[in-house]
């Protein structure tokens, strides 16, 4: 069953079905004031800090889920009979229903009763503030009397506290002031600093209601508020309770006629600044301009990279919506979702510096700031703390065996798309006190790993490797298991800084990395199970993943990580690789591993949190699905890339929609997998290093498109009944229209000029805005 479409005509997707089997979101804002907005109004805003600065509440995992949000009631005063043009609250049918949710706005439309209401939710670019725009059309012959009231349910600033319990609303004070509702939040008394949260028309307001009690009445929720069923606001001001929006206006509307209005959320610590923001948030130039600024400015973002392939989800994906998720992820690492309460995750080190790969291509100065904040909450002896407020600044958690060698891809990959081998010798701080160079803290990285290797010479798997779900089998850290997956990591990291030295001229730096990479090296045959690698020792030094085991025999993580680091030879490789499609391939996706162990029993090398099937232990874990995409194109295995990216394509969702539950325009984290009885279900869409990873897979491995040091590559692994594709990259400010047909001559020209291999020297992107490519297979 499917509840929408895609209209890429306006880079937007149409949700036609308002009762979605999850709430589908987008969000509005970009990486400041902002927040997020579901097809039926559902969502929360907040100041630039979802954990500190929260403007309103949302009720995470609840009944009735997806509430509250950015509401209108609509009250017909001859019937007194009242309605929700995005559906929600009050969800009375409607005669018409369209949510599009497009790049950073929302617009939905509602009808009832011959009244058509559309809704457009967004942040005007740079402002501090959201913009409700209201367009209504009398539909009936006759007119109308209505009343229309806003709703909004105002957090304490400080989310967490607003969560836990009851005291912040103690603090609340507000108030109609003849032209706002204004909340104090009183926020300065324990963070020095003042928040007021605000909600304005630039209808006349003929009530209020600051109470939210006021206002639904006892015992009755937002589907059916008392003021509603009376028809007239109680004027409450607000103290020491919880605190809603509720501005009510009269409208009367002719037949065909149409009215504009608007109103504005917004917050600031300077309450005499907030008319001055509530002016320029009605002025006409706002108005009539901001929906079209952010369409613009996502424009020129998705321009960066577009497509024209034989698969038209892939064009989909990577035109409009990956780009877009992939920079949402980099903004909000995993702070903020329906399922991330953005109260406690920040940025993670491993997490961000992952999300970074998916906007180098577009946003390079930005990925190689983040790139360096994270880096510097890397220690001296070379781990890394594992998060990072950016409200507060500070860092916590730390001690993973993983963590540190990200940075070592994000960095080169930000090299070969700049050329800014500067970047490398920028000092950046360390967490516990003094400072390096960007290219010491890799190198350290490095170091920390071969100085924690456990009793088979492979990585101590400290608190966790990438698979948070596998760390109670090192028991916090101390039961001496080893990684496999951060060994790969680690001659990944060795391989990638032997290739940046060489292309650097530092040659003395060559050996000791080798070194590294040669000890990784003659480690192989030892996590080498016969068909594949394990996965990891157990604490009591056992192979982990191996054809004797119960559970677990094989894992797609080490498989494609085998690739990735260079260090299997082709043949071992092939082999590996072919056991994946053997074992873990499914038609949605890879799962983890097989087959998947049954809850929590060491003793049966059964160490996952999480039940069969499910996450981690055997689910479809789409983060980990895009190593394997990239370790087959690799292997020149076009066919097998493009089946298992083809897989996980989100379109291919749409029209199971009620099974697979998510967005079908972005990626999740996780689908469950038989033998889970929900298998199908997809969990935790939007913030997923799936993101970034999918998008260096598709667009640089499948297509082939990538920035390497001498040049732009053009190396595309696509399946075999393809006749070509074309792509236009902009890349080193240059934009490069490419064209790849197949007629088995295998020759690159440049502007009509052949040239050898299959790269484009930098020397070509100089004294031009142009390049016309064309690649023969
Ligand atoms: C989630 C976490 C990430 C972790 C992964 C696998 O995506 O955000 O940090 O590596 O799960 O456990």
């Amino acid at each position: 069953m499917k509840y929408g479409y895609f209209d890429n005509q306006r880079k937007e997707y149409v949700v036609t079905d308002p009762c979605t089997p999850a709430p589908w979101m987008n969000y509005i804002g970009n990486g400041g004031f902002g927040g997020i907005v579901s097809a039926t109004g559902g969502g929360l805003t907040f100041d630039g800090d979802p954990s500190n600065r929260r403007v309103t509440r949302y009720k995470f995992n609840n009944q009735p889920k997806d509430r509250p949000g950015r509401y209108l009631y609509i009250r017909d005063e001859e019937t007194g009979i009242y309605w929700s043009p995005t559906w929600q609250p009050v969800m009375r049918e409607l005669s018409f229903y369209e949510c599009r949710h497009g790049l950073g706005y929302t617009r939905i439309s509602g009808t009832y009763d011959q009244i058509r209401t559309q809704i457009t939710y967004s942040v005007p670019l740079k402002k501090r503030y959201e913009l409700w725009q209201v367009e209504m059309t009398n539909l009936s012959a006759l007119p109308k009397r209505l009343k229309v009231f806003s709703y909004v349910e105002f957090s304490w600033n400080d989310a967490k506290y607003d969560m836990l319990c009851h005291w912040p609303c103690m603090a609340f004070k507000a108030d109609f002031d003849g032209r706002k509702i204004l909340v104090d939040t009183v926020a300065e008394q324990l963070t020095g600093t003042p928040m007021y949260d605000y909600i304005a028309t630039d209808l006349p307001v003929v009530g209020f209601d600051c109470s939210q009690e006021a206002f639904i009445g006892a015992y009755r929720d937002e589907s059916a508020p008392e003021v509603l069923d009376k028809g007239i606001c109680t004027n409450s001001s607000m103290y020491s309770d919880n605190c809603v929006g509720v501005l009510c206006s009269e409208i009367v509307i002719q037949p065909n006629e149409t009215k504009h209005f608007c109103y504005t959320l917004g917050a600031s610590d300077d309450k005499s600044a907030i008319n001055g923001q509530i002016d320029d948030a009605f002025s006409d130039t706002v108005k009539n301009n901001c929906v079209d600024d952010i369409k613009e400015m996502w424009n020129s973002y998705c321009n960066c990279l577009q497509v024209e392939t034989p698969c038209e989800d892939m064009n989909t994906m990577l035109n409009i919506w990956h780009a877009y998720q992939a920079k949402t992820t980099f903004d909000w690492s995993r702070f903020i979702s329906v399922y991330e309460r953005g109260v406690d995750r920040g940025f993670g080190f491993r997490d961000s510096m992952q999300d970074v790969l998916g906007i180098i291509h577009a946003e390079p100065e930005k990925a190689a700031e983040r790139i360096k904040l994270l880096l510097s909450i890397q220690c001296r002896d070379g781990s890394a703390k594992s998060v990072y407020y950016p409200a507060t600044k500070q860092a916590v958690g730390g001690g993973r065996s993983d963590d540190h060698l990200w940075s070592i891809f994000s960095v080169c990959n930000y090299i070969r798309e700049t050329g800014r081998l500067e970047f490398l010798k920028e000092t950046v701080p360390y967490a516990d006190g003094g400072s390096d160079t960007v290219l010491a803290h890799l190198e350290k990285g490095i170091s920390f790993t071969m100085s924690h290797l456990g009793k088979h010479g492979f990585p101590d798997m400290l608190v966790s490797d990438w698979d948070d779900s596998l760390a109670p089998m090192n028991k916090g850290g101390k039961a001496g298991a080893e990684s496999v997956f951060v060994f790969f990591q680690l001659a990944h990291g060795a391989d990638e800084l032997i290739r940046l030295y060489k292309y650097a001229g530092m040659i003395d730096s060559i050996p000791a990395m080798q070194q590294v990479y040669d000890y990784c090296k003659s480690k192989l045959p030892e996590i080498w199970d016969g068909e594949w690698f394990i996965r990891a020792f157990t604490p009591d030094g056992a192979k982990f993943c191996t054809h004797e085991d119960e559970y677990n025999r094989i894992h797609l993580i080490p498989q494609a990580w085998s690739v990735l680091s260079r260090l299997a030879d082709k043949k071992q490789a092939d082999m590996a690789m072919d056991k994946v499609m053997e074992y873990l391939y499914t038609d949605k996706g890879l799962i983890t591993h097989w087959p998947a162990s049954e809850g929590f029993e060491p003793s049966r090398k059964s160490y996952f949190l999480f039940p069969a099937g499910a996450r981690e232990n055997g689910g479809i874990f789409f983060h980990s699905n895009t190593w394997a995409i990239i370790a087959y194109a690799m292997l020149h295995r076009g066919n097998d890339a493009f089946r298992c990216y083809e897989s996980i394509l989100p379109p291919r969702r749409n029209d199971i929609a009620d099974l697979c539950l998510t967005e079908p325009y972005v990626y999740s984290q996780t689908m469950l997998a038989p033998p889970h009885p929900r298998a199908g279900a997809c969990v935790n869409a939007w913030l997923t290093g799936t993101a970034s990873w999918t998008y260096l897979a598709a667009t640089q491995y499948i297509l082939g498109i990538r920035p390497d040091y001498n040049g732009l590559v053009i190396d595309p692994q696509i399946p075999e009944d393809w006749n070509g594709f074309q792509a236009t990259r902009i890349c080193r400010g240059v934009t490069v229209h490419l064209t790849v047909k197949k007629d088995g001559s295998s020759k690159l020209l440049v502007n009509d000029k052949p040239l050898n291999g299959k790269i484009i020297p930098w020397k070509y992107f100089s004294d031009t805005k142009e390049l016309q490519a064309v690649l023969y297979l």
